[in-house]
This record gives structure tokens, C-alpha cells and sequence, in this order.
């Protein structure tokens, strides 16, 4: 395995993102030297960002080292996103930007990586010209030879996807990271049919990853210093792997004690979990692990029965209900986060209030808010007209923000006085003088820095004060503290 080679050792961003001229020993051994270069941009959720170094690790090993410069690049690349229209117009300007930089330096090779590239690969590749390859998520190991042929001048297209595919073997390599967190993707693609949701087109059906992979992967992340993996799926719930030699299924709640016993200090969040599929099992395990976070990401979209209903999430309200009360009631000092959706097909005053009131009971500690945006092909975009004005969207969304901010300001409020077990990710953005790093709650944490303390350090930190997004406080002594809820 090549991340045992001291070039991967990542912790310093510069010399990561400028590494021509090194040497990187690929998994058969060989040594490769980075004799080219490439800069990538990644949108869209985590999974894409962990795909991107996938890709950084397939493209070392051809000889292509990663660059923050995109005017010294060889290849220049763009993992995308469809899930929302907003993000598929910043892709289209970021590659008439690109295409400037490249009138500068004919020669230069530019890329669509990700789940824009199947929708727009003819668009993209024929009609506008705008780049030189197009590569789907589940094709990046034909990555090499796709740049051969886009060198030679030929079409550089490769979007099919795979049923198999997990990239189980590659190790990726870590880019614009702090040395302490990483992503490990153990699922691909998504088997729910959400009407509104564009993802299981572009990434197409599920597939669980080898669990001894993830756990090596893990395991190396330990080793190199990290402290905290987060896992990754559309719908990590779902997770299920069958040994082909004993049989065994590796479930879920198997995987996510199996990476908790790497080490004690290992801490080990997750996301995104499909109401329907989070287990009691689930939630024992991260009772009964105090490196588990207890944090739970659990989407609801729309607080109303008959628009769940509608998007095709197989809950209603009362469901919903019952599963966040069974999270509470085992593990009672759990933070859950929530992603909503306003505006979508024929959703009334009264359904929008629905969510609102959701967002109360339920006490999402934060939640990501988005208004309704039809994705062509989906079932949403075949069966329901569009038909909520986009003013209205924005006004519902603009409600859904405040409730929600409001809710998030008295979920801090209520930490006042708590002391936190927090792990150091580095300085803040704001001061060298604070450092940041993160509860159990996922929740962002402020405060000066201790000599004696480095990134990668846990700490406990008292807060003393809050707002709707960050807790502030001041590191105090070990015995000083009250973890939490487990002990
Ligand atoms: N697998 C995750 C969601 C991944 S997409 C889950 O099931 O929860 C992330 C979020 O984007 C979704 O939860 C949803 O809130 C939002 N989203 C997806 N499609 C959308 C669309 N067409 N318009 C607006 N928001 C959308
Ligand atoms: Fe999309 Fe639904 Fe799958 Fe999430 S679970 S990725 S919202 S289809
Ligand atoms: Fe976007 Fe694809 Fe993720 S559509 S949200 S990048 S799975």
C-alpha cells in the first residue's frame, strides 16, 4: 500500500498541493515520479469530495501530482454536482474560466469528473467544446487511458456505471486536509427512488464496500495521525457486505463497531442515514462507544405526510416522529441535524407550516435548507408539474432558515457551562490565537490556544458563551471534566 510512503504524509497543505518532482511508490511497488500536474475542484456533497481523491490517487500513479495552481496544471479537472440547478450553472462558469487559463497554455487538458458528466457529456464534449474528457463516478480507473486518448486529440468519454464498482482497493490520497479528519467512502449510488432526487441516476444502484478495506483504511488513518474517519454513503444505513468466504453479513452497526475498535481515540461519525433504514442497532452501538459521535444526520425533507408521501420516502410525520423519539430515548444526549426542502409540487401554506413546526419539535440542532429545484428525468419531473412559484420557494425557505436558526441558537444556548471533549482540527479562520475542532454534537468549537496543545489533540473546552452556529469556550484541566452523557 503506497500510504505508508512519507510523500502522503499530508499534513502540510503546500508542500501537498506541489509535489512535482517526488516520488510516490504505487501499490505494486513501482516507483512513479510526478512529472505532471493536475488541479481539481470539487462541489457537491462529501462524496464527491472523497471521490476527488480517488482520482488524485489513480492519477499518481500516471505521473500526475496535485497543484493548488491551475495555470501551471497539465489537466485540469471539476468533480460535479446535479443535484440542484445551482450547481450545475457554477460548473459551467468555472469552465469558461478554465478554458481561459488553457488559451494561455494550449496543451493544457480539461475534465468533467462526477454527476454532471453522464447528463452533459455530449453537450459538454461535442456541441460546446468546453473540455477534453468526461468521466463518470463509477469510470474513474479508466482515468489513464481516457487521457491518452484526449492527449492523441480522440474523445476522452467514459460514463458508464458499474454495479461493482467501490474503488475497495485504492487508497485514496488525501487532498486540502488538516491531518486529522478524512472521509472513507464504504458505499456507492443509491437504491431509493426520492421523486425529487437526481442521485441514483448519476451514481447509480447501491453497492457496499469490502468491510476489511474500510477498517484497513481506517486503521492506516490512525497510524498517520488522524483522529477522526467519517463514513460515507447516500444512505449509509443500508450498508450491508457479505464475506464471500464465511457468508458473514457485515451490517451497518457491525461496520461502525468494528471501525470504533480500531482505536479508542479514533473518533467515528457518519452520514447520511435514511430514516426508514437507521436500526436500533445503530443506535446501541453509538450508546455503547464513546468514539462514536453522538450525532445523527437524518434527513427529513418535508414535515408533511402527504408530501413525504409524494417525494417517495416511504415515511410520514408520525413515522418520522417515532424514529427521532427512539434516538432520544437511547441515546439521550444525541445532536440531530436534518436537510428540508421547501416548495416542492403542489406543497400548500399548511404543509409548508408542517415542516416548520417539525424543525421545533424535533430540535435539529442544524439543518441544510434548500428550496425545491426540478432535476430532468427524475420521477418528480415526469409526474408533478413545477408549480410553486419560485418566489414562494424562497419566502418558505427564508421561514424555514429563522425557525431553524432560532432552534439552533437555544440548542447552543443549553451547552453554556458544558464542558466538551473536543478534537483539535487546527486555527481558526478567523485568529492563530483560537484554535477549532468539533464536539460528540458536530458542532463547531472556538478557543484560545494552549501551547501544550497541538492539531490532532483532544481537549476538554467549557463554553462560555454561543451563537446559532459556534460554541466559544476555554480549554480546562482533564479532571475538571464532565464528559457529556457516557462515561
Ligand atoms: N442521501 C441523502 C441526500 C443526498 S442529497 C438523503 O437521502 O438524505 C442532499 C440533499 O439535497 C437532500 O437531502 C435534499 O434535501 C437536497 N436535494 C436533493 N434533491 C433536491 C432537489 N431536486 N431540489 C432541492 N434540494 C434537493
Ligand atoms: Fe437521493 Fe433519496 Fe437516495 Fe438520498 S436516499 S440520495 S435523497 S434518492
Ligand atoms: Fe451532487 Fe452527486 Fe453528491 S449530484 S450531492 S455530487 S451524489
Amino acid at each position: 500500500m503506497y500510504n505508508s510512503n512519507p510523500t502522503l504524509d499530508q499534513k502540510d497543505k503546500t508542500i501537498l498541493h506541489d509535489r512535482q518532482g517526488e516520488v510516490m511508490t504505487t501499490d505494486k511497488g513501482a516507483a512513479v515520479p510526478f512529472d505532471k500536474s493536475f488541479y481539481i475542484e470539487s462541489y457537491g456533497c462529501q462524496m464527491n469530495f472523497s471521490d476527488s481523491e480517488i482520482v488524485a490517487s489513480i492519477l499518481g500513479q500516471s505521473g500526475y501530482g496535485p497543484t493548488r495552481n491551475m495555470e501551471v496544471a497539465d489537466l485540469i479537472l471539476i468533480n460535479t454536482c446535479s443535484i440542484r440547478e445551482k450547481a450545475e450553472d457554477t460548473v459551467r462558469r468555472r469552465l469558461t474560466e478554465f478554458n481561459k487559463v488553457k488559451k494561455q497554455k494550449p496543451g493544457t487538458l480539461i475534465g468533467v469528473l462526477g454527476c454532471m458528466a453522464e447528463r452533459l457529456k455530449d453537450k459538454l464534449l461535442d456541441q460546446e467544446k468546453l473540455v477534453d474528457l468526461v468521466v463518470g463516478p463509477d469510470a474513474y480507473r479508466d482515468l489513464p487511458n481516457l487521457l491518452k486518448s484526449a492527449t492523441d486529440g480522440e474523445r476522452g468519454l467514459n460514463v458508464l456505471l458499474s454495479r461493482e464498482e467501490t474503488y475497495a482497493d485504492i487508497s485514496p490520497m488525501r487532498l486540502d486536509n488538516n491531518g486529522v479528519t478524512a472521509f472513507i467512502s464504504i458505499m456507492r449510488g443509491c437504491d431509493n427512488m426520492c421523486s425529487f432526487c437526481v442521485v441514483p441516476f448519476t451514481r447509480g444502484r447501491e453497492r457496499s464496500r469490502n468491510a476489511f478495506t474500510i477498517v484497513s483504511e481506517a486503521t492506516d488513518l490512525y497510524t498517520q495521525g488522524y483522529r477522526e474517519v467519517t463514513l460515507l454513503g447516500q444512505n449509509v444505513d443500508s450498508y450491508k457486505w457479505e464475506n464471500p468466504e464465511t457468508k458473514e453479513v457485515v451490517s451497518f452497526a457491525k461496520l461502525l463497531v468494528l471501525v470504533a475498535e480500531v482505536h479508542p481515540n479514533l473518533r467515528v461519525r457518519f452520514s447520511t442515514s435514511h430514516p426508514k433504514d437507521i436500526t436500533d442497532e445503530v443506535l446501541y452501538a453509538i450508546r455503547d462507544y464513546e468514539n462514536i459521535c453522538n450525532y445523527i444526520h437524518l434527513p427529513i425533507q418535508s414535515g408533511n405526510s402527504r408530501i413525504l408521501k409524494l417525494m417517495n420516502r416511504t415515511y410520514d410525520r408520525d413515522w418520522y416522529m417515532d424514529k427521532v423519539s427512539r434516538i432520544y430515548e437511547i441515546i439521550p444526549d444525541c445532536a440531530v441535524t436534518s436537510d428540508i426542502i421547501t416548495g416542492f409540487c403542489s406543497e400548500t401554506e399548511e404543509e409548508h407550516v408542517d415542516t416548520l413546526t417539525m424543525i421545533k419539535w424535533a430540535k435539529y440542532s442544524m439543518s441544510y435548507m434548500f428550496f425545491y429545484s426540478e432535476r430532468p428525468g427524475t420521477l418528480a419531473a415526469r409526474k408533478y408539474p413545477d408549480d410553486i412559484p419560485l418566489e414562494v420557494k424562497k419566502r418558505r425557505l427564508a421561514e424555514v432558515i429563522e425557525v431553524q436558526k432560532e432552534i439552533s441558537t437555544e440548542h447552543n444556548q443549553k451547552d453554556i457551562g458544558n464542558t466538551y471533549k473536543v478534537l483539535i482540527e487546527g486555527t481558526s479562520k478567523r485568529s492563530d490565537d483560537d484554535y477549532k475542532g468539533r464536539n460528540t454534537h458536530n458542532k463547531m468549537v472556538i478557543f484560545p490556544v494552549v501551547d501544550s496543545y497541538k492539531q490532532g489533540d483532544y481537549v476538554y473546552v467549557k463554553i462560555d458563551r454561543s451563537n446559532s452556529a459556534t460554541l466559544f469556550g476555554t480549554i480546562v484541566a482533564h479532571e475538571e471534566s464532565i464528559p457529556t452523557s457516557k462515561s
